[in-house]
């Protein structure tokens, strides 16, 4: 039988304002003509244009419909992806920052006509966004940014003030861009998508594909089997490792405090330009009234020692700056940053020409998420699409630079857990505290060790099951993260992120 996923620690904001609408599990052996794993804003855009272009879709979501990073964003949408077009001119060219605009607006203006003719309550707002710095040094950076994305037909104009309530040194701004409420968004592309011949499926894992001639098979957890003629990935980094994503893409997390707000707040929706990464926008609540989120504060997946201290910075910044008091939710999420800065959206490498993956979406997929369903729609359809070739997942590019991205992940993983193990090596679990977890040993052998507040103790093995890494304790989630691939799980064991599609195996 498929388990119940686990619930998460922190619900997001937009998951305590919104109507769960439920799918059922599927269960036993079907066939359709595409099956579409992975119910976020990419497959459901994606089974959406395909069920419009006359195909029979079978969405299959291991969570919820929007359960995953779709869920647990800041959800703006725009065309102006921190600092983007200097660098893609620089390294891909000027016409593949031209595309990289048009394409991304072409998807703000989607996802508007979208919401209107489905009459989605989502809180669809037109806004400015600006990436911006305090720092003067940075000023020439954006400069450089401005004469880029002018140059890739966006109206940027370069600013030295702004409405935050803080000096800059610089700013580029785009006008009319547009922040939304995500999960209410999905859900209403879901209930568009089931019916007539498609389905959406909840709490139903792939765990396989199987390719051997027509049709593809899929398999699911507990035994379950779909046939079809085609099948698109779009469940983030794919669980698949044949396509090689796992030296393509690396996993980054980040965290979110939305703060409740009676005073002024700015219209904009920003971000800086340094590091730590600060996320700005402003929320409209479904029944009125104002709340600030920030967000950002990255680290890679399973490579932070103290995860509650990301909280506390942003928790931290936003009360010294804005008029915000009491926080109504903090959520953390994670997505897939490319070696070579573009999302990969098209034909699986390494596999036939029925399979599908779009991925890599740099924390700004929301809009290229629904670019990729226009793509993958056009490829399964046998349609042009000027769009496709810059974020062709087979690229060369991105193919030739996974080796020493690989590495490179690899031995970062690895110095990091190396560090940790050395230092838990002399730990027991019996000296574990309510509420605490340790990589410990035990008779000899290491676990993953979790106590409850109620004195339970779990105990699992420390070795992911995608492809056998070590994770390590992520205190604010209270769960197990993996540091190669970004695989995560609960204290039982029980799978909260793929890649992997295995529990933890208890001890
Ligand atoms: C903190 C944060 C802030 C962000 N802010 C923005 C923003 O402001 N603007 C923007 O454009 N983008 C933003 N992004 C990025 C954007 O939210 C994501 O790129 C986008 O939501 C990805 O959508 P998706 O459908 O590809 O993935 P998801 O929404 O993660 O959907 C994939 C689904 O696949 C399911 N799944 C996984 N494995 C399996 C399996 N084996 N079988 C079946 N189903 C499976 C998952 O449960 C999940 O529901 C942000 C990301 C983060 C982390
Ligand atoms: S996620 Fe790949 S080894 Fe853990």
């Amino acid at each position: 039988m498929p388990r119940a996923t686990p619930e998460p620690r922190h619900p997001s904001y937009w998951m305590l304002t919104s109507e769960g609408a439920s799918f059922p599990p599927f269960r036993g052996e079907a066939s359709t003509d595409v099956v579409v794993l992975g119910a976020g804003i990419t497959g459901l855009t994606t089974a959406l244009f395909l069920k419009r272009a006359g195909f029979r879709v079978v969405v299959l979501e291991a969570r919820e419909v929007g359960g995953g990073i779709t869920g647990n964003t800041t959800a703006k949408l725009t065309a102006l992806h921190g600092l983007t077009y200097a660098r893609l001119s620089d390294s891909e060219g000027a016409e593949t920052a031209r595309i990289y605009a048009a394409a991304n607006l072409w998807a703000i203006g989607m996802i508007s006509e979208l919401v209107e003719e489905l009459d989605i309550d989502c809180q669809f707002e037109r806004r400015p966004v600006l990436t911006y710095t305090t720092d003067s040094e940075k000023s020439e950076d954006i400069e450089r940014e401005v004469d880029a994305a002018l140059n890739a037909g966006l109206s940027a104009e370069l600013v030295r003030e702004s409405d935050l309530p803080f000096p800059i040194a610089a700013g580029i701004q785009l006008p009319d861009q547009a922040s939304f409420h995500p999960l209410r968004y999905v859900l209403a592309l879901a209930m568009a998508v089931d019916g007539d011949g498609s389905y959406v499926y909840e709490q139903t894992r792939a765990v396989d594909v199987e390719e051997n001639g027509e049709p593809i098979t899929v398999q699911l957890e507990g035994g379950a089997r779909v046939h079809a003629s085609h099948v698109v990935s779009a469940c983030g980094l794919p669980f698949l490792d044949r396509g090689g994503f796992f030296a393509t893409a690396y996993p980054s997390r980040s965290y979110c405090v939305a703060l409740e707000s009676d005073g002024a707040l700015p219209e904009s929706m920003s971000i800086n330009a340094e590091r730590p990464t600060l996320s700005v926008r402003p929320i409209t609540a479904p029944g009125g009234g104002k709340l600030l989120l920030v967000a950002g504060h990255d680290h890679k997946v399973g490579q932070a020692e103290h995860t509650s201290d990301h909280y506390a910075f942003l928790e931290d910044f936003a009360h010294r700056c804005f008029p915000v008091g009491a926080v109504a939710a903090r959520w953390s999420s994670q997505d897939y940053i490319p070696v070579d800065g573009l999302p990969m959206v098209g034909r699986m490498p390494f596999s036939s020409d029925r399979l599908y993956v779009a991925t890599g979406f740099k924390k700004w997929g929301l809009t290229t998420g629904t670019i990729a369903g226009r793509i993958l729609t056009d490829l399964i359809e046998g349609r042009e699409n000027s769009w496709a070739s810059i974020f062709d997942a087979r690229r060369t590019k991105v193919l030739d630079g996974a080796g020493e991205a690989l590495k490179e992940q690899a031995n970062v993983a690895k110095r990091f857990v190396g560090d940790r193990i050395r230092q838990a090596a002399a730990g027991s679990p019996d000296e574990l505290p309510p509420g605490a977890g340790a990589i410990c040993k035990t008779d000899g052998e290491v676990v993953a060790a979790y106590r409850e507040e109620t004195g339970e103790l779990h105990l699992l093995s420390p070795t992911c099951t995608h492809m056998g890494c070590r994770v390590t304790w992520n205190e604010a989630e209270r769960s197990w993260d993996c540091p190669c691939h970004g695989s995560r799980f609960d204290v039982t064991g029980e799978i909260l992120v793929g890649p992997a599609v295995a529990p933890l195996e208890r001890r």
